[in-house]
């Protein structure tokens, strides 16, 4: 059991027995974990000068918004803002979001899949996923690059267990055949989760064509060797593509391939369209079979309904609204346009070459963060050092990796960023520049 999960048991033990007693064996297993919510509420309070650590979009020191949602916030008649929306979503925006689906991933004008199911955000829709199709002991297979909060949604609640794989291959490119590895060290298994995040949180990675090809290729014939698998792709910040990779989701393109393979896709408007706070997400199922899809629709309501029984009216209402805006789509434009000048800065301040001696980092070209790689100086030692004497947070992640939210940071100050995260590394390794 985890050290927290322990720690908090003992407390209430210790204050009374009684209700350690009462809770049930997920309830003993359950904890807050210090990940990258812990380290963000830190910078909060300590980051002064930047805070790069958060999972939001900044601009001007305010969250990043579009207009066309911020501007109409009065205009909202009661019936559309107050009484309950229908467990599965309002209908309007399940069918806006199909349509924007399709348009954003054509390889989906061919594939049968679901109407998406609206969820209270993309953690709702991957714990509908986990709750339809992991049993104890169930393999999670996931590159080692990962958003934390996969443990808490699949291994916590649900007693899935992960196996990691390297996320690249020496190259930089992704490792396929270290994802096909690790799902076939499973095949006795009968079945496996694959759970793909692209673009990539922490890395900032999507693949190219060619290696999107082999990984569809590789899944096929996993499947052809009598193996089940759900394939679950998380696209929380899809759309952010910068340079030369894939444009359309994995899931458009896994979606009916073979029928051991049922594709899932999570997604919602939480990054791609700036309303962290929202909480709309959905999830949308493919396989040939309409009857299968209803099935699993009925199921999925099932779930919502015995959880949040239905996800916020209001922010359907809005987002409704946004995607019917005829500014949307250059709203949403003008702002992937400054992310992307983020990050193509990001990649020429460090192919300068000033920080050779503190990190390499990862391969990136999409998404909202970057990933830098230590060279000598403990990620923990270097993030807690940035926030003490420079104001600046960054998330540690394991021994050697530092995520920076670019997403969070203006263009013009990313220079200073690097230089004060190269001159704390200096400090630690007890050198002056
Ligand atoms: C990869 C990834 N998936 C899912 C989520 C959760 O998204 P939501 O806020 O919509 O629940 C996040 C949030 O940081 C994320 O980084």
């Amino acid at each position: 059991m985890n050290e927290i999960a322990q720690e908090l048991n003992r407390q209430i033990q210790q204050e009374n027995p009684h209700i350690y007693e009462l809770l049930s064996d997920l309830g003993k297993d359950l904890y807050f974990p210090k990940g990258i919510l812990t380290q963000s509420a830190e910078a909060k309070q300590k980051a002064h000068r930047y805070n790069a650590t958060i999972g939001i979009a900044t601009e001007h020191d305010q969250p990043m918004f579009l207009p066309v949602i911020q501007e109409t916030l009065i205009n909202y008649d009661p019936k559309n803002l107050y009484p309950y929306a229908p467990p599965a979503g309002k209908p309007e925006l399940r069918h806006l979001w199909r349509e924007k689906m399709i348009k954003e991933n054509p390889s989906l004008k061919e594939k049968s899949f679901s109407n998406p199911i609206v969820t209270n955000a993309l953690t709702h829709g991957l714990s509908i996923v986990a709750d339809l199709f992991v049993n104890e002991n169930d393999p999670l297979i996931l590159p080692d690059k990962l958003w934390g909060n996969y443990n808490l949604i699949f291994g916590i609640r649900r007693g899935a267990k992960s196996i990691t794989f390297p996320f690249y291959t020496k190259d930089g490119t992704f490792n396929t055949a270290g994802m096909k590895e690790a799902i076939l060290s499973k095949k006795d298994h009968g079945k496996a989760v694959l759970l793909l995040n692209f673009p990539n949180n922490p890395t900032g990675y999507t693949p190219n064509e060619q290696e999107a090809s082999e990984i569809v290729d590789a899944l096929r014939e996993i499947a052809q060797q009598g193996m089940n698998l759900v394939v679950v792709t998380d696209d929380a910040y899809f759309g952010l593509f910068y340079e030369d990779s894939i444009k359309e989701s994995l899931f458009a393109k896994i979606a009916n391939i073979h029928p051991r393979i049922l594709a899932i896709k999570a997604d919602g408007a939480t990054k791609e369209d700036f309303v962290w706070g929202f909480r709309v997400g959905f999830i949308t199922y493919a396989c040939e079979h309409p009857a299968v899809l209803t099935a699993l629709e009925n199921k999925t309501l099932g779930i919502i309904r015995g959880t949040i029984s239905s996800a916020s009216h209001p922010s359907q209402t809005f987002l409704i609204n946004a995607l019917q805006s005829t500014e949307f789509e250059a709203q949403r434009a003008e702002k992937f346009e400054l992310l992307k000048k983020r990050a193509c800065r990001v990649k020429q301040i460090l192919d300068q070459g000033d920080y050779n001696d503190a990190w390499g980092y990862y391969p990136f070209n999409s998404g909202y963060f970057m990933c830098l790689k230590l060279q000598g100086v403990k990620a923990e030692a270097l993030r807690l050092h940035l926030l003490e004497h420079y104001g600046v947070g960054v998330i540690s992640l394991g021994d050697n990796d530092v995520r920076v939210a670019f997403s969070c940071v203006e263009e013009q100050e990313l220079k200073q960023l690097f230089d004060l995260i190269y001159q704390g590394f200096k400090d630690l390794i007890g050198q002056k520049i």
